[in-house]
This record gives C-alpha cells, structure tokens and sequence, in this order.
C-alpha cells in the first residue's frame, strides 16, 4: 500500500524511480508519480492509474540526478492527478512524498495553514505546506521539516526534496516502513529493498523518530533532537531476479507453482542434521510456558491460522484461539493468565496486526511473528520471529505465503506436542515432504483446473464453497482468493450452515465447490452437496483419495488429516487464477487491494 523510492547520485534518476516503483507495484496503488530535480526546480510527473501510463506521459522528457517517486493507494481523496504524490508546497520549493495516514492533518489544516489554498485533497499534502509556513517564518529546510515531525500524528514514511539543495533527500518515518540504501554511485531511499535492489543491495533499517538526510555520497541519521545515531547497514538477501517472473504470465502462477519448493525449503530450515526439529530454544520455551496461545492475523494469514489452530490443539492438545486483527484491537476478549501471542502476516507490515503487537507489548505478553519478511516491522517488534522462507510475494493474491504459514505453524505444532512428550505424534516434517509432492502432481493438472473455470464460473454472479472441519477453513481461503482477483461474489461456508440461510440464494446453475478431505465429515458434506443440486446447482467436488467417489471432479493425492488444506488449496488457487484470467482481470494487481495493507 503506497511505496516510495527515491535516489541521489550520478545516474540518471527518472528511468531508476520507474524501474523501483513497478517493483512497488506489487503492494496495490491506483495512481503514481515522481518529481526529478533538474537545474532550477523539481519537474512533476503524475498520472492517475498504471505506471505504464506514468512511463509514457514522461516518455523520455525528464532529465537529472535527483529525485523522488511514489505509488498511491487512495485515503484521502479519490485517485486523481491532484492527489497523486509528490506534493509541493505554494512556492514550489518544497517537493514530498509520504506513505501513510497523518491522523491530525485538518486539526493541522486549521490550526497552521489559514492562509495556504491547498492543492488536493490528501493529508499528504499538509506536511509539505506545514514545511514551508515554518521555513516562511526563518526555519531552514532542516529545522523546519524537524518541527513539522513533531507535530504529525498517525503514520508516515517521508522523502522531500529542496530545490535550493539539490544534494539531499530529507527522509523520516513512523510506523510505516523505510530504508536508505548505499549504491556505488549514489544513494537511494526505499519502502522496500526489492524496489531498489537494481542500484544496491545494501541498505540500513531507518526507526521511528529518527530524522534522515540522504545525500550522494552519505546517509546521516539523527534522532528528533539532533544527535547522531550509527547503524550498521545489512545486505539484501534477494537477487533482482527473485522478483521477476521470468517465463510467467503472471507472479500469481508462478507463486502457486513455487509451494513444493517453498515447502521443501521450510522442511530444510526447520531440521537439523539428526532430522529434529530445529527451533529457537526461547520461542520453545514461551510455547511451552504459555497456557493458550493467541493467533492475530488479517486476511489469508488470518485463514492460515484457523488451520493451524486445529493442528496445534490436535497434535499438542494446547488450546489456541484466531482473531482477526482488526478485530481484536478494538474488542478484546478476556486474555488468558500466561498467552503468547503468534502474529502471522506474510508482508510483516499490516497495521491492524501491528496494532495489537503495540498494545500486546504494551501489556508485557509474549510475542511471536511468523512473517515472510524478517526485518518487517512486525517481526521487529515481536520477541521472537520464525521465517516463512517463501521467498517474495509479488501478487497481490497471497498464495504461497499461505501455505508455507501453515507448514511452519505444523512445525511448531509438532514441536509443541514433543516437548510434551508425546513422541510418536504427528511427524510434520515428514508429513510436509509427502504433501509438497502432492501439490506437484495438482500444479501439473492445470489443464483440468482451467476447464473448471470455464465449466462452473463462466458469466455467473456468485459462488459458494462449503467445507466442514479443516475443510471449512481452507474454503474460506478459496471464497478469499476467487473474489480478490475475478470479482465473483464468492463466499465460503461450514456445509452443515447452508441450510440456515445460505441456501436460499442457490438458485439454477449457482456454482457450489465442495471441499471433502475429512473422512469424518465426508458424508455429511456430500449430503449438503444434494441438497444444493437439489436446488438447481451447479456443484462441484474436491475429494482426496480416501474420500473420492466416482464423479468427483478433482480428486487430490493423500496427505496427512491435519495438512489437507496445503493440498486443497492449490485447486482452489488455480481455479481462481483461470477464472479471473478468463474474465480478463488483472490478476496479480485487483482493484482497489493493496499487498501490503499500512493502514488501519
Ligand atoms: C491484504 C492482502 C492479503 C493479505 C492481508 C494480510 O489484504 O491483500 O493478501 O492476506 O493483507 O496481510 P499480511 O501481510 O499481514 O499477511
């Protein structure tokens, strides 16, 4: 959601911000921009949509070495040109992007800017006027830009630009994500290191309330209050291949068929040389010392932890409970005497999450991130972190972080449930190898999933999925993916439900995916199938070896009872990939989502 990216040096700039802000592409956006410092001001570039678009309105014109660029995803004010980033202040002297929301931007509207007609709609827009008022009032660029930090509330990453100093890039941030970065020939400043991993792989963490000025040959970071702070820089584990899709139509479909290795990878960093399970002995520790467990989580990670709670109770018998983050921060339920707190976000970076981790912190519980970005804010701010190892998640649509958060999640659970003594439970890391071998076998069957697509979800309205037991979560995440990325209304319900409402919208030809996996249930949920085609569906069942009657439409290799998902989903992702496709959506960036949601 929003990315910034900015560079100053010998290269020319306007191809470098372009090339980092499709990297940001990935994070949702709806319109974009840049300012490039040339000899006597910075020259605005902004378009409403694509990059693409972006790209061709500056077709070539922009010259200089300096400069600033932006993705939006709109808060304040509908996507437009106006609202579109950078900003500038009335003289045009100051230029800025921000990543974020200013929570006081009318209280500051109304208390500092009487005089100044604003240009948009954005609270954006505010600091880089709130700048220029205190620099009319004698501040320089340095000490003003300082006392309009003091006075922001809400969130923000920051770059602005001085046309009378052509050699610096002013940069702060709070709670939203940013990093400077050394290059061999300049500088850079980035929501993301994937942005700029073309100029540098080397970067240095930035912390809330620090103020940053980039220039082309330094990185000078100070607190608020002017005194210096040292940091060491960190390398970016990630080549600028790694987010590419190479041969791929879309990441989405290369991010499906990279879970066996995904998967293969965790089993790798989870063992150890005598096939035990390798884990941080603290995170070990506050698993075992805690009396329930308390997963926050927003979206598909928030799928992904109803399935691990499920294993984790079965295999561990240690009682868990999954809330959505938004959820949680503003209706808590009684928490228990001693819980650890398990945030599962692929980006690291969800505000919702990240509020409860304040508050969690706040309290002195224990906090554990399971995130796919390590140096994440989440994973920062957590005690401990255990890595998804996915590799990066470009499309919007979270496919493999989802699954590898189940896999970990499987990990710990066997973890758990050995510490306990309960040594011939459930093997995950064997279990996990047996369903990465699964899930080659369903990437193989695409085939068959697109003529799914065409067969069930050509020009219908909505669709149903209904699954009981495991399989009521993982069609949850199926319901999730269809409507993210084809726009199908699409919804996921426990089978034995159906009848207690649902089932008055099944009319003739309504698609309902059945997912049976549970032998247990697969009776009961084959029962709810006829009574939806005895209404007129159109259904369609996912059964696995031990479940499979003749006529089932997919029929999915065995894995273990409590891994099913990881295998039922991979179906549920390719069906939604052909659909959207065959819609002609825009598959790895829907509208109006953002990857990487920074916003409450
Ligand atoms: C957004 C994304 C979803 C994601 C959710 C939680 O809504 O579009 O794909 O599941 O945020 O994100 P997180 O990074 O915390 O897993």
């Amino acid at each position: 959601m929003c990315g910034i990216v900015g560079y100053i040096g010998e290269q020319q700039v306007p191809e470098l911000l372009l090339r980092g802000l499709e990297k940001l592409e990935y994070r949702g956006y709806d319109s974009a921009g840049i300012a490039v410092v040339g000899e006597t001001e910075a020259e605005l570039f902004k378009e409403k949509g694509r990059i693409a678009t972006l790209r061709k309105s500056i077709n070539g014109k922009a010259e200089g070495t300096a400069g600033i660029g932006h993705t939006r995803w709109a808060t304040h004010g509908p996507p437009s040109k106006e609202n579109a980033h950078p900003h500038q202040s009335t003289s045009g002297r100051l230029t800025l992007v921000h990543n974020g929301v200013i929570e006081n931007f009318e209280q500051l509207k109304e208390e500092y800017l009487g005089e100044v007609e604003l240009a948009s709609d954005t609270d954006t827009e505010v600091i880089v006027q709130l700048v220029e008022v205190f620099m009319n009032q004698g501040d320089s660029v340095k000490k003003a830009f300082r006392k309009t930090l003091r006075l922001l509330k809400g969130s923000f990453a920051i770059a602005l630009i001085d046309n009378e100093d052509k050699d610096t890039i002013y940069v702060a941030k709070n709670k939203s994500p940013l990093l400077a970065g050394y290059g061999e020939d300049g500088n850079v400043v980035a929501s993301d290191s994937m942005a700029m991993l073309h100029v540098t792989k080397e970067f240095v963490e930035l912390m809330d309330g620090e103020v940053v000025t980039v220039t082309r040959d330094n990185i000078e970071i100070t607190t608020l209050d002017g005194e210096e702070v040292t940091r060491d820089s960190f390398t970016a584990e990630l080549d600028e291949s790694d987010t590419e899709k190479g041969t791929y139509a879309h990441y989405m479909l290369k991010e499906i068929d990279e879970q066996p290795f995904v998967i293969r990878n965790i089993i790798q960093k989870y063992q150890d040389e005598n096939h035990d399970i390798k884990l941080d002995p603290e995170v070990r520790e506050a698993l075992n010392e805690a009396d329930r467990l308390y997963i926050i989580a927003a979206g598909t990670s928030y799928h992904a932890g109803l399935v691990g709670k499920e294993v984790m109770e079965k295999v561990a018998g240690k009682p868990v409970e999954v809330h959505i983050a938004s959820e949680f921060l503003y209706n808590a339920p009684i928490v228990s005497e001693n819980p650890l707190f398990i945030f599962i976000s692929q980006s690291g970076e969800t505000a919702d999450s990240r509020g409860v981790l304040v508050n969690v912190k706040e309290q002195c519980h224990k906090a554990l991130t399971i995130t796919n970005v390590p140096g994440s804010t989440l994973s920062r701010e957590a005690d401990f972190t255990l890595h998804t190892y996915a590799g990066p998640e470009i499309a919007v649509a979270s496919t493999k972080a989802y699954t590898a958060q189940m896999a970990v999640l499987s990990i710990l659970a066997m973890d758990a449930a050995r510490s306990q003594g309960y040594e011939d439970s459930f093997n995950a890391i064997q279990e996990l190898s047996i369903v990465a071998t699964a899930m080659e076998t369903l990437c193989d069957q695409k085939d068959e999933m697109e003529m799914i697509a065409r067969d069930y979800l050509t020009d219908v309205r909505n669709c149903f999925f209904i699954g009981r037991a495991l399989d009521y979560h993982v069609v949850l995440e199926g319901a999730l993916k269809l409507k993210e990325i084809s726009y199908i209304q699409a919804e996921g319900f426990a089978g034995g439900e159906l009848k207690h409402g649902t089932i008055a919208l099944i009319e003739d030809k309504t698609p309902v995916i059945a997912v049976t996996t549970q032998e247990h249930v697969n009776l009961n949920i084959r029962g709810n199938v006829q009574e939806v085609d005895a209404r007129g569906a159109n259904s369609c069942i996912i059964s696995m070896e031990n479940t499979a009657k003749n006529g089932d439409q997919i029929v999915l290799p065995k894995v273990h009872d409590y891994l099913t998902p990881l295998a039922s989903v991979i179906p549920l992702q390719l069906i939604s990939y052909f659909a959207a496709l065959h819609r002609g959506c825009d598959v790895d960036k829907p509208r109006n989502l953002a990857k990487s949601v920074t916003v409450e």
